[in-house]
């Protein structure tokens, strides 16, 4: 993506030194570009833990990065092997940063100690060309889905924007490049749909008053931030054609892990039949898990993201404060899972399936051997009506 005319990843080796990894500070956007330089494995862990750099394809490219550091420390293979934990425990809930580590170690445990460096940066930077490529196709996917809608509504005499909300951020700066819910926002743009897309704010941290705002503003896409509230009365409106977000994690069958909150937008859409998708690389989807309430764990951040919020004052100078009574007890789960009857369906790099274990199966049938029985615990409502496409 660009930013004032010059390209950018959302993570790159540093072209001087050749081995320190760069990111953007994810907590200093909107209100400054800091570009962070990490130069150890520690210092990797603490910018995932503190979301310094965050969104779930991201967190992975990143910690394959922290890898090759610790790597440039100890190559040994018991160090190698508590690095890896180490970053591995950084955050819970995405499966991507597992993933990632556990392709880096398989490719690095029969390598010779003296060569795991230069193998660990070279299988880092494939993790992210990757990750850029299955992106772009999930745009190109997604932007087949945006012009049919764009197509139906001019069809019943209707000459407006087609209007998406999406929840988080899901964008470029999520990713390694593109985004996944944002990559067919993006296309749909630059091809001249016109896109209206509301912004839910995402409380606590508002990732998408801070960095969907400030990407689909950088990249000249219509939107406007919302209070978390706001999107079920804008369904019940008529307001929101498509919902589109991203995910943490998903299940063989189909639910959905993401920022806390998607759930509620999952039932409004479910309620005004409006349409509910998700977008994701394969790198997102755990095939060993079934049932997502039951199986993924939720991060549980620190209360204070709760109590207190973080923003610009009038002088310019960006300040957390507190907006509950002193000594406030605050609950702060950071993600939610949507049970597939809620998703019309997934958007993957090799398209868009029904978001059950035949449409996955259907996709990606080398993964279709597994053969776990679904966990006993099965919430109530699942066997209800779906918001399912076809
Ligand atoms: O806690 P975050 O900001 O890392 O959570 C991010 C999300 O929930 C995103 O929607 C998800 O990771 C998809 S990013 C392409």
């Amino acid at each position: 993506m660009k930013i004032k005319g010059e390209s950018y990843r959302s993570v790159w080796v540093d072209r001087d030194d050749g081995f320190s990894v760069r990111i953007f500070d994810q907590t200093r956007l909107p209100w400054s570009l800091d570009i962070l330089r990490l130069q150890t494995h520690e210092e990797v862990a603490t910018a995932i833990a503190t979301m310094q750099v965050r969104g779930a394809p991201l967190i992975g490219a990143v910690a394959a990065y922290g890898l090759a550091l610790a790597l440039r420390r100890d190559s040994d293979s018991d160090a190698m092997e508590r690095d890896a934990a180490m970053l591995a425990a950084t955050r819970p809930t995405a499966i991507n940063l597992r993933w990632a580590i556990q392709r880096m170690l398989e490719r690095l445990r029969n390598t010779r100690p003296a060569d795991r460096v230069r193998i660990a940066y070279e299988e880092a930077a494939l993790i992210c060309d990757e990750d850029v490529a299955q992106n772009e196709a999930i745009g190109r996917h997604g932007l087949t889905l945006i012009e049919d809608i764009a197509t139906a509504k001019r069809a019943r005499g209707d000459e407006g924007p087609v209007r998406l909300l999406t929840h988080c951020n899901a964008g470029w700066i999520a990713t390694v490049d593109w985004g996944t819910a944002l990559a067919p926002i993006y296309m749909a743009h630059d091809k001249g749909i016109p896109l209206q897309v509301w912004v839910d704010e995402t409380r606590p941290r508002n990732q998408g008053a801070a960095l969907t705002a400030w990407e689909l503003g950088s990249h000249g896409v219509a939107h406007t931030v919302v209070s978390d509230n706001a999107g079920g009365h804008l369904m019940q409106r008529g307001d929101v054609d498509l919902v589109i977000v991203g995910t943490d994690r998903v299940t063989r069958d189909g639910d959905v892990a993401n920022k806390i909150g998607t759930y509620l937008k999952a039932l409004a859409a479910h309620d005004n039949r409006v349409p509910f998708w998700v977008a994701l690389p394969s790198t997102t989807i755990d095939w060993t898990v079934r049932d997502g309430l039951a199986e993924i764990p939720i991060e549980e951040r620190a209360p204070e993201e709760v109590t207190h919020i973080v923003g610009r004052d009038e002088n310019g100078t960006v300040r957390s404060v507190q907006v509950t009574p002193d000594g406030t007890a605050a609950s702060n789960p950071a993600f939610d899972v949507t049970p597939a009857r809620l998703v019309t369906g997934l958007l993957t790099e090799r398209g868009a399936c029904a978001a059950s274990p035949e449409g996955l199966a259907s996709l990606f049938p080398e993964r279709s051997d597994w053969t776990r029985p679904r966990s006993d615990h099965a919430p109530s409502g699942r066997s209800a009506e779906t918001n399912q496409a076809g």
